[in-house]
């Protein structure tokens, strides 16, 4: 069902005067909220004008408000009763902008038991202000469960609550198209990310319910990841009744607790927690080898999950990053962790150019970080000579003496050697993110290079552009971005992503 919302506290005065006649304006049950400015509402003038305002706008005639929002702590029997007479269902809300309060479930039980027996909806909104805060709303959820109440997290790191509303039991969450936040500290992800039409075509809101099954990515920051875009589109293809969720975290281990309350089964895990996650996966894993539970935990299974899995759990290994964690086991206390971005990285070389792929080619990988990692394993094992240049060279010779490789600066005295490994060219630094800048200025390409750069964006990047121009084969950061997702959502379904691009 669909509800309006009207914020009186940001009309004009000159408007408040007819907040009786906003009813008959609009098509749907209206909720009436005047908020006060302690629970981050804009009224500015003194109680008992608002009071009277709300009677006035109770008022007999008209259609009438279908609910009143009133802070939990306020006592007026004349207004509660003016409200219960015109069939207005209270609202009993409570606010917390400084986080998320030890004991919320308990609070939230007190007031749903005294709502309950007058037939009102007791409601909680409080500041999510990082994993330690997620994990406390995840569990009041789960503590929650079956009890009639509105639940939610405000703030990026909260924004989970508004999307899982369905499956988390909270009766409503709240979504406006504007650009400006309804209610300060109620800043969702982007603007663009949780306006109605994202939350109802891109999330499916309306089909989320408490069978959906979960899953999201984790990373930050994290609202410009793709990922949603990629693996809602195909859940809907196939018809599953699944929805992936981007979440904010600043702490890995607390947000996984968090993910285990809300029954989250697969996370994609991105920029700067990929080589945390291998860690607590095998740390859980070893722990649980130990208390002679199960073992779990990237290379730690004994046997019996999908090869696929394993497979992916050793590339974790041997990548030394996860960028993905499959929850184990009814509770999801464990996690499986997974590589796909060394898959995803070798599927479009494969399809475009796989003699590149032959024991023996030259190679340079540009840059030293966490997603060279995976790049120059990739190669290597598939027997490749790989050069690795870096802005940094000690960490070029740190990656480069992992997997064997020769190394150089990513300056003129590295370059001079690009020449002897450049069948292949993969640029993996984070230059041409922001459609500007060029790793690699002073190279000159001959036109037979493949060239692939892991950068994506709308545009190619400038380097890829050049690598164009001088006749060079290349391959965009989109196509292992596709390529990776699908292995994850191989591992996430057991199903082919289905390709939904025109
Ligand atoms: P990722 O996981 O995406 O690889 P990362 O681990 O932070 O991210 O690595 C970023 C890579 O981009 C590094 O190789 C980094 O070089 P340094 O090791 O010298 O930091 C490279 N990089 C970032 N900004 C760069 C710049 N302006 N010029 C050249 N290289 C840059």
């Amino acid at each position: 069902m669909d509800l309006a919302e009207l914020r009186a506290d940001f009309l004009r005065p000159s408007e408040l005067a007819h907040l009786a006649r906003f009813p008959a304006l609009v098509d749907l049950p209206v909720i009436l909220t005047l908020r006060r400015p302690e629970d981050g509402g804009q009224w500015r003038g003194a109680e008992a004008d608002r009071r009277r305002l709300l009677r006035a706008a109770l008022g007999p005639g008209g259609r009438p408000y279908a609910f009143l929002d009133l802070e939990h702590d306020l006592a007026d029997a004349e207004l509660e009763g003016a409200a219960r007479a015109r069939g207005c269902r209270l609202i009993r809300s409570y606010h917390n902008f400084r986080g998320v309060p030890p004991g919320l479930a308990a609070r939230m039980r007190r007031m749903a038991r005294a709502a309950g027996a007058r037939g009102d909806l007791p409601k909680a909104a409080v500041r999510v202000r990082g994993s330690r805060d997620q994990r406390r709303l995840a569990e009041a959820f789960r503590e929650l469960e079956g009890v009639e109440k509105i639940l939610l997290g405000m703030g990026e790191y909260g924004s989970f609550s508004s999307i899982l509303a369905g499956k988390l039991g909270s009766w409503l969450t709240y979504s406006w198209p504007g650009r400006r936040p309804a209610s300060p500290g109620f800043a969702p992800p982007s603007e663009a990310q949780l306006n109605p039409r994202t939350l109802l075509e891109l999330y499916r809101f309306r089909r989320i319910g408490p069978d959906t099954a979960v899953y999201g990515v984790v990373g930050h920051p994290i609202a410009h990841s793709r990922s949603p875009h990629l693996h809602n589109p195909g859940f809907a293809a196939l018809g599953l009744d699944a929805v992936y969720v981007p979440f904010l975290a600043d702490r890995l281990p607390a947000f996984l607790r968090a993910a285990e309350a809300l029954g989250v089964r697969g996370l994609s895990v991105t920029v700067p927690f990929k080589q945390q996650a291998l860690r607590l996966a095998l740390r859980a894993g070893l722990q649980a080898a130990k208390g002679g539970a199960q073992p779990g935990g990237a290379g730690l299974h004994p046997g019996g999950e999908s090869p696929l899995l394993s497979a992916a759990g050793a590339e974790a290994l041997a990548v030394g990053a996860a960028n993905t964690l499959i929850a184990e086991g009814a509770g999801g206390r464990r996690w499986r962790a997974a590589n796909t971005d060394v898959a995803g990285f070798l599927a479009p070389l494969e399809r475009e150019a796989p003699a590149v792929l032959q024991p023996g080619t030259e190679a340079t990988v540009l840059g030293a970080g966490g997603a060279a990692r995976a790049v120059v394993h990739a190669l290597t094992r598939q027997g490749l000579n790989v050069l690795v240049l870096n802005r940094t060279p000690a960490r070029a010779r740190a990656l480069a003496h992992r997997f064997g490789c020769a190394w150089g600066g990513l300056d003129t005295q590295g370059a001079a050697r690009l020449p002897d490994y450049s069948a292949l060219i993969v640029q993996t630094t984070t230059v041409g993110l922001d459609g500007a800048g060029d790793p690699l200025p002073g190279y000159r390409f001959r036109g037979e290079e493949i060239v692939y750069d892991l950068v994506y964006g709308p545009e190619p990047t400038p380097f890829l552009l050049r690598a164009r121009a001088a006749g060079c084969r290349t391959i965009a950061g989109e196509e292992m971005l596709r390529a990776q997702a699908s292995e994850q959502f191989r591992l996430y379904t057991g199903r082919d992503l289905p390709d939904l691009r025109q």
